[in-house]
This record gives C-alpha cells, structure tokens and sequence, in this order.
C-alpha cells in the first residue's frame, strides 16, 4: 500500500517536471511561429536558470551551447517539412533534463488554384452541374477555406480542418448549380485562403480561380408576356414587338386573322407598319428548347 503510493507519487511528480513549462525554466520566444516556405526563422530559447548544455535538436539548424542561458535557432530560408524543433537543457540542479518543443508552422500558398465544370459546352437551364475547385501543393491544408462566389457573393465554403498532413497536398471541392435564366453570363469562381491565426500573415494569404463564365441556354421569354392590344386609325402606324430573349437568340414567325396575308414578317422580331388591318397578330419566338407565343389585338379607333 505504501509502496503503491509513492510509486503513484513519484509518476506524478515525473509528470509534473516533463509537462509544465515553468518548471522546465525553458522559455521559447516565440512560442509559436508562423514560416512561409522559404523564408527565414529565428527562435530563442532561454534558461531561467545556470544551464549546463542549451540546444536546439532540429532536422535543420540544430545546434548548442556551453553554459550560455540562451541559443538561437536559425534557418535562414526553410524549405525542408521537419517535425517541430525540440529546445533541450541540461542542468546543474533537479530536474536536471528538460525540454520544450515549438509550435512551428511552415505554410506554402497553393501553386495552383483551377475551376472547372464537368460539361463541355452551353449548359441548359434546370439540368444539375458539377463546378469542381482544385488547389495544387498547399500546406498545412488543416488551414485552409475554399470559398466560392457567384459574381461576388460567397454562396458556399469548404473547410479542410479534419486533415491532418503538414506536407503540401493537393485538396478539391465540389459545388452542384442547377442554371436558371438569371444565371446566364454569371461567373463563378473560388479562393483558397489561408488563415493561420493572429501570429499568421495579414492580410491572409489568397489566391483566387480564373472565372467560370457561365452561359445556360434557355427558351424563349418575353419581358411582358401580356398580350398587347392597340386602337389604330386607318393608314395610321403601328408597332408590334414580339422582341424576346433566349439562348439561342430566338426566330420569330408571325399569322394574324386579319383578312390581308402579312407580307415579309419572317423572322421579324418587330412590326412596323401602316397597313395593318384591324385583328389580332400572333407571333412565335422559337429557339431549340421550346417557344412562347404572345398577341397583338389590333381594332380600329372608334
Ligand atoms: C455533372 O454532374 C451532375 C451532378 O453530379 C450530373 O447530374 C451530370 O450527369 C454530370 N454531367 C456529366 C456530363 O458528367
Ligand atoms: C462558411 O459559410 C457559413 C455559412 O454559409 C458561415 O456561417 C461561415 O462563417 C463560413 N465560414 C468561414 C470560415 O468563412
Ligand atoms: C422592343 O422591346 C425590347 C425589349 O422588350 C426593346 O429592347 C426594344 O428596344 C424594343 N424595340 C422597339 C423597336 O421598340
């Protein structure tokens, strides 16, 4: 039993000297670093107490010292994904070895950041698409939001905080559209950003896709459906306009029930004329994926 309790006392007391900072009298300045790849570092690690060895155990830049309370750790341009730089000491007095690791981040900002869409071609209006957004070489990826806009406005982000690799990855993200009429001549794009904290670069780190240009087909469609009817004096003229827009731009063909055969309308999208007869005018606007029909009621002024 007694045994057992200074067994327990000594795990304890061995726990306390390996994790808390203070008593390990090693202090990192900073604490935490933030390094673009390839860019210089520099990290002091100081003894709050006479230090029999001060060093920095390191894949790049390790190195020590005799009896100084402070060493530097330097890398003048790092370029190398190490694990995280431990800064060791080796006392005259209990506890005699201790150590504590830096928080180093080394980011890279992506080579590439590409939109694509897995169609060729117009898209038509109603059909679901896939937009993929794909980032090349950036780390760490646990940091990284992929934003996507249509025109300006943020419509969806992906975050990547559930990874884990250090090393440059590459990561995608994946938006389903469905493209209606508003949605022609719109573009779409995504941004990779980097937010590393408030000891990370400010402003954060971006890059952003070349736009997708959105082009939807859609039928034909008038921007007053109404029918339109007028009062015409004899040889007075009159206006019709049939004028719609689609994707394709639209044909248009016109009948009327008036007793005289319209001449030359084919394709017209307006009618300008002083000989139309009082009666009523339809005209089609066609284009591959449907056709709308609007009418004209001409009746002779009273
Ligand atoms: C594109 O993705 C959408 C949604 O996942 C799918 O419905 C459509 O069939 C895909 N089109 C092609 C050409 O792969
Ligand atoms: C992602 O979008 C949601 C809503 O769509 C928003 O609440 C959140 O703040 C965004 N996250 C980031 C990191 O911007
Ligand atoms: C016909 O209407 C369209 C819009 O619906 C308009 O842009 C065009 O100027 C009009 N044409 C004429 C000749 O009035």
């Amino acid at each position: 039993m007694e045994r057992n309790t200074l067994g327990c006392f000594f795990v304890v007391c061995i726990f306390y000297t390996a994790l808390a900072g203070d008593s390990c009298s090693l202090e990192l300045r900073p604490s935490r670093v933030v390094v673009a790849f390839g860019e210089t570092v520099t990290v002091s690690c100081v003894a709050s107490r006479p230090v029999r060895v001060l060093g920095w155990e390191s894949a790049v830049g390790a190195t020590h010292t005799l009896n100084d309370q402070a060493v530097q750790w330097k890398v003048d341009s790092l370029i190398d994904w190490i694990e995280e730089p431990i800064c060791y000491g080796v006392f005259f007095t209990a506890p005699r070895q201790c150590e504590e690791k830096l928080n180093l981040v080394l980011y890279k900002s992506p080579d590439t950041v590409s939109i694509s869409l897995n169609h060729t071609g117009t898209m038509v209006e109603g059909k679901e698409y896939q937009l993929v957004c794909e980032v090349q070489n950036i780390a760490p990826v646990q940091y990284l939001t992929l934003r996507w806009y249509r025109g300006e406005r943020e419509v969806y982000n992906h975050s990547f905080s559930d990874l884990t690799p250090t090393t440059p990855v590459q990561v995608s993200s994946s938006l389903l559209i469905t493209p209606s009429v508003a949605d022609h001549g719109v573009q779409y794009k995504c941004m990779a950003e980097l937010d590393l904290g408030i000891d990370g670069p400010q402003p954060t780190p971006r890059v952003t896709s070349q736009p997708l240009d959105i082009a939807v087909q859609y039928a034909p469609l008038f921007s007053s459906a109404a029918d339109e009817s007028l009062e015409l004096s004899k040889g007075e003229e009159a206006t019709l306009n049939c004028t719609a827009t689609g994707n394709p731009p639209p044909t248009y063909t016109w009948s009327t029930t008036a007793l005289l055969p319209l001449e030359k309308t084919e394709d017209l999208p307006v009618l300008t004329s002083t000989s139309l007869r009082p009666g009523t005018y339809t005209c089609t606007a066609s284009n591959i994926l449907g056709k709308r029909s609007k009418q004209f009621v001409i009746k002779p002024r009273a």
